[in-house]
């Protein structure tokens, strides 16, 4: 049935300016050929407007540092960071906290642990902060335990509703663990809810994973927001401790976006850029990081090399 516009029509819809379209390129070009030209550059930045991302503070003394690992864009290599990032803190002697705040619950997978032996998860934890130390289970990796998450955790944001001091529940639980570990490093969901806002809360700062695709400045400016709003009200000295470039690949929107990336976010940015590479998605179905799979393979290599830089940053070297 045709809509009747009567005596009163809408007035008509604001017309968006146009962006042209990229070309996507997905076979391998070669390193040096040039980058799209003039006519058909696309301004990654323009696209997603002004963005401010905060440098994040030195870990007070004698306590870990407390990491979220965040993009409320899916499928960006977040959980792939965090099993990595972690076990090859672990490798180097590091003691290392995963608290996994996704339902999804894969770093339990990729880090060894069989979900169905866990009594308490990062719902109990948070429900419940006097739980933590004995919600923590070992992992795959010498030096690196966990905190799993599984689906218990889609009714927590409804149950923490009712709750006082919601926000702060993820500080309070993991606040007497501080002490016997260097690093605590949390896995988020893409999406922005109480237990991500939780992680943000009890955070140092924060890693955000982004894929060299042409939407990636978008998520960073939608998480820019949600920094800003959770300074003003909630925790004033969470800081961005890098932005890692994700399943890169040679192509040249690849390259044009990790450029933009670079030149947007010179200090932030974590290098070398992570390859896209088969062994790294193949490692967690055989319930190890990839540094145990297969730690000469490209992924392995990176990881290693974005561990480094990290491990300078957070001052544990
Ligand atoms: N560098 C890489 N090369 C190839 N595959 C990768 C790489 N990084 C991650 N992957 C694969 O891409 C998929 C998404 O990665 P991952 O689960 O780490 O993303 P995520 O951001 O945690 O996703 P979600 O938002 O659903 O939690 C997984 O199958 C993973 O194995
Ligand atoms: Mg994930």
């Amino acid at each position: 049935m045709k809509a009747d516009e009567g005596d009163n029509p809408l007035p008509e819809v604001e017309k968006a300016p146009l962006v042209v379209d990229v070309e996507f390129v997905e076979t391998e070009e070669a390193h040096d050929a040039p980058l799209l030209n003039a006519a058909e550059q696309v301004s990654t930045t323009q696209a997603s407007g002004p963005m401010h991302l905060p440098s994040s503070l030195p870990t007070p003394a004698g306590r870990a540092r407390v990491v979220t690992v965040i993009n409320q864009k899916g499928g960006v290599g977040k959980t792939t960071s965090v099993i990595n990032v972690a076990a090859q803190m672990g490798l180097r002697g590091h003691k290392v906290l995963v608290v996994d705040a996704d339902s999804q619950g894969n770093c339990a997978t990729g880090l060894g642990v069989d979900k169905s032996k866990v009594r308490a998860t990062t719902r109990d934890l948070i429900l419940n902060p006097e739980t933590a130390v004995n919600s923590r289970h070992a992992t795959a990796v010498d030096n690196v335990h966990m905190i799993v998450g599984d689906r218990t955790l889609v009714g927590l944001e409804q149950e923490m509703l009712r709750q006082l001091g919601r926000e702060r529940r993820l500080t309070e639980a993991i606040a007497p663990l501080l002490p016997h570990y260097d690093l605590i490093i949390i896995d988020t969901p893409p999406s922005l809810g109480l237990v991500t806002i939780n992680a943000l809360v009890a955070s140092d700062g924060i890693v955000i994973p982004v894929q060299t695709e042409y939407f990636a400045l978008e998520g960073l400016a939608l998480l820019s927001g949600t920094i800003r709003e959770v300074r003003a009200f909630l925790n004033p000295d969470l800081g961005v401790d890098g932005v890692l470039m994700t399943m890169h690949a040679p192509t040249k929107l690849n390259q044009q976006v990790a450029t933009e990336l670079r030149e947007s976010f010179p200090d932030l940015v974590i290098e070398p850029a992570i390859r896209r590479n088969i062994r790294l998605a193949e490692a967690p179905s055989h319930g190890i990081p990839i540094h145990l799979h297969n730690p000469t393979s490209a992924g392995g290599q990176d990881y290693q090399d974005i561990t480094s830089v990290l491990e300078r940053r957070w001052r544990l070297g």
